[in-house]
């Protein structure tokens, strides 16, 4: 099968659309031998009457089979009705031989924002259910899901992005397209290979690109995915359809990590002590050659926080690594911090296992970032340790965590996302959002941890920390229950080679 998928064409700006580029697009769709073209959204500028004419009559020539969705600028000015005058359904299914494109409406009314609501969310979970046998299962939104490199301020993800990247693992969908950010990028999450196609005709690019779409070629074994500029540039990668992820030779135990965050200790009632004391007797049956506190240790950056914390901290005979949350170096807790733990950026080496800090939070504000500097500093370390397994832990979440609204992500999620998959860092651990969620990008194993003795968690298996074992041949994750020390796996992975 051969897909065709381009987007953000923004007919009808004045000052950005470019036809000649529209037109040599069209023209590649209709003479590559195309099953199907996906255009998803952003048809025009403003959602007006006389850009979707030309909208219209530009989509018209194209002669394969095509679906078409919304995006936010196809909503400005109430402009949806006049989506369904001009181009069509919203939302939608359609069966093309032995796939399915299911198609959801992601944009809010004169917002870039993006949410999938719940009759759209459950419309997609059933038709994903009903659709379960097909080989190829395809999902059209204009909002990605993950966040994307070169796009600036990484503000406007979809609202709940994690629970429909949940949703989409779990169905076992091979394909999600998007576009939005005008910029094109490729990623494979476990099975799933999620496409950001660029904009095809609206000179808004990012960082000095130039206009750009995507080819698909899926066969039995393989999904074939083009990235197209228009300057003739053309980048392909070849992911395996459906490779297992479940294998049983792990080879001996390496290291035992345990991640925790969210301690939040104070004399407050949203410190559970209960929960931390029942934590600490299973960390001692356990034996973890290495704690990692993910953030959020206080309440509030307080010297009366911090004495309580040292006091409970005291009762553990583990080494412990730490990385602030914002709320840890509130009021004074920016020194209180040094002066408990130490530096901001910590780390632990073995000749083996390296685990290094990067500290995200922003003082008095609850926005992460790590920022272009401090990153080229990462990755020059990074590149320079000598170690076979190379760990990053820090407190935002760099992907979309179910359960919780997008807004814990860091500012530059994409960037760091991008550059720490390229360069197959094997674990990248987050404490975030107050929910577990462990899946891998590329060959990186991202693990986010619930609060551990906080009031506030949002999972139904309780407040918890993460076991990680690592293995010759895998990686291991399980989240523990806080009070009572019981085990689920949130995944198993094999481990990738430096
Ligand atoms: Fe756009
Ligand atoms: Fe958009």
């Amino acid at each position: 099968m051969k897909i065709f998928h381009f987007s953000d064409i923004h007919a009808g700006s004045k000052k950005h659309f470019r036809q000649e580029n529209l037109l040599h697009i069209i023209d590649e769709i209709n003479n590559g031998g195309y099953d199907l073209a996906i255009f998803t959204g952003d048809a025009t500028n403003e959602g007006q009457r006389d850009e979707y004419e030309l909208a219209r009559e530009m989509l018209d020539k194209i002669e394969v089979p095509l679906i078409s969705i919304p995006g936010n600028h196809d909503a400005r000015s109430g402009g949806i009705k006049l989506f369904e005058e001009y181009i069509g359904p919203q939302n939608g299914v359609k069966v093309f031989g032995d796939a399915v494109v299911i198609y959801v409406n992601s944009a809010i009314g004169d917002s870039n924002d993006g949410r999938v609501g719940r009759v759209k969310f459950n419309m997609l979970k059933k038709a994903l259910n009903d659709h379960s046998d097909k080989p190829i299962k395809i999902v059209a939104i204009h909002h990605h899901i993950l966040p994307i490199p070169m796009s600036g301020r990484e503000r406007n993800v979809l609202a709940n992005a994690g629970d429909l990247l949940d949703l989409i693992q779990r169905a076992d969908v091979d394909l999600v397209v998007s576009g939005h950010r005008h910029y094109p990028n490729v990623y494979k999450v476990e099975n799933t290979v999620f496409i950001n196609a660029g904009t095809a005709s609206s000179a808004k690019t990012r960082y000095g690109d130039v206009n750009s779409y995507c080819t698909i070629e899926i066969d039995d074994k393989e999904n074939k995915v083009t990235t197209k500029r228009l300057n003739g540039q053309n980048t392909t990668r070849n992911f395996k359809r459906k490779s297992k992820r479940i294998f049983t030779e792990f080879g001996d135990r390496e290291f035992r990590a345990v991640q925790l965050s969210n301690t939040y200790f104070s004399e407050s009632s949203s410190f559970l002590s209960n929960h931390f004391d029942q934590a600490l007797k299973s960390l001692k049956t356990l034996d973890p050659d290495l704690l990692i506190h993910c953030g959020g240790i206080v309440k509030e950056g307080t010297p009366r926080d911090y004495d309580f914390a040292i006091k409970q901290l005291n009762k553990l005979d583990l080494p412990m690594i730490f990385t602030p949350a914002a709320r840890d170096i509130n009021y004074i807790g920016y020194h209180l911090f040094n002066q408990s733990f130490g530096e901001l950026d910590q780390s632990f080496k073995t000749d083996k296992f390296l685990f290094q800090g990067l500290s995200t939070p922003q003082y008095d504000s609850s926005i992460g970032v790590v920022g272009e500097s401090e990153r080229k500093v990462l990755l020059e370390l990074l590149k320079d340790s000598p170690q076979d397994f190379r760990t990053v832990f820090l407190h935002h979440n760099i992907i979309p965590i179910p359960h919780s609204r997008e807004k814990g992500l860091l500012e530059d999620a994409g960037d760091l996302l991008r550059e720490l998959v390229d360069a197959d860092i094997n674990l990248v651990l987050t404490g975030t959002s107050y929910h577990p969620y462990a899946t891998r990008v590329g060959e990186t194993v991202i693990v986010n941890v619930n609060s551990l003795s906080s009031a506030y968690q949002r999972s139904r298996f309780g407040n918890s920390f993460n076991m990680i074992d690592i293995y010759e041949k895998a990686i291991v994750v399980s989240e523990v229950n806080a009070l009572w020390g019981e085990h689920r796996f949130l995944g198993i992975w094999e481990r990738n080679e430096r």
